[in-house]
């Protein structure tokens, strides 16, 4: 399966994915067809350059979602992937991107989706103390932090003294498990669950 990985910062998610096509659990299975961002300068982008693949950009500053998007769209159909794997791409896609690559878009939160959308969600996990947080590998819908779950994978926060810890621990937990879940997703071994309404504790 071609991979298309969107990005828009420091690509460490993007890093261990890169990893584990090249000698871990998606080797055999995918290929990275190209890394794009929406920030010309993302450290992932300069970073995926380094390592050897096919790497693009288009800036979204200033850029009307629908326009920039169906360039986005454009641009990613020159390399015919399966799969567009989000790894930290800041944007919320408009329905001409979800429909150009509709239920093969995944995304990685780091909660879980039903309890917390959006950003700061290891600054959330960290203010209300709590003893687990959960890391979310879900389908991307036109919502924010929406769409159906694929799978979900606990990290255990009891003990953790600082943000920082948590974000570690969360992390470390998300660099395994975005990948496992897209091999799995990939050999049909995943049904997407479908979001339940929204209930904050
Ligand atoms: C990760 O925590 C991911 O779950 C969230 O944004 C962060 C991206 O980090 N969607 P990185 O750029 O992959 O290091």
């Amino acid at each position: 399966a071609r991979l298309a990985i969107l990005l828009s910062g420091r690509g460490s998610n993007m890093l261990a994915m890169a990893r584990e096509v090249r000698e871990g659990v998606l080797q055999s299975v995918a290929e990275v067809a190209v890394v794009f961002s929406n920030i010309p300068e993302a450290l992932g982008l300069q970073a995926a350059q380094e390592l050897g693949f096919a790497t693009a950009s288009i800036d979204s500053r200033g850029r009307k979602r629908t326009e920039f998007d169906a360039d986005v769209v454009a641009l990613l159909q020159q390399y015919q992937p399966d799969y567009v794997v989000l790894a930290g791409y800041m944007r919320i896609l408009s329905p001409t991107f979800i429909r150009a690559f509709a239920g093969r878009i995944l995304n990685i939160h780091p909660a879980d989706t039903h309890q917390h959308q959006g950003l700061h969600a290891y600054e959330w996990a960290w203010e209300n103390r709590l003893p687990e947080t959960k890391i979310t590998v879900h389908l991307v819908d036109e919502g924010l932090d929406t769409g159906p779950v694929l799978a979900q994978a606990p990290v255990d926060l009891r003990g953790a003294d600082s943000l920082g810890e948590v974000e570690r621990r969360g992390l470390a937990v998300e660099h395994r498990f975005y990948a496992d879940t897209l091999a799995r997703f990939i050999s049909g071994q995943l049904q997407p669950q479908v979001a339940s309404t929204s209930s904050h504790p």
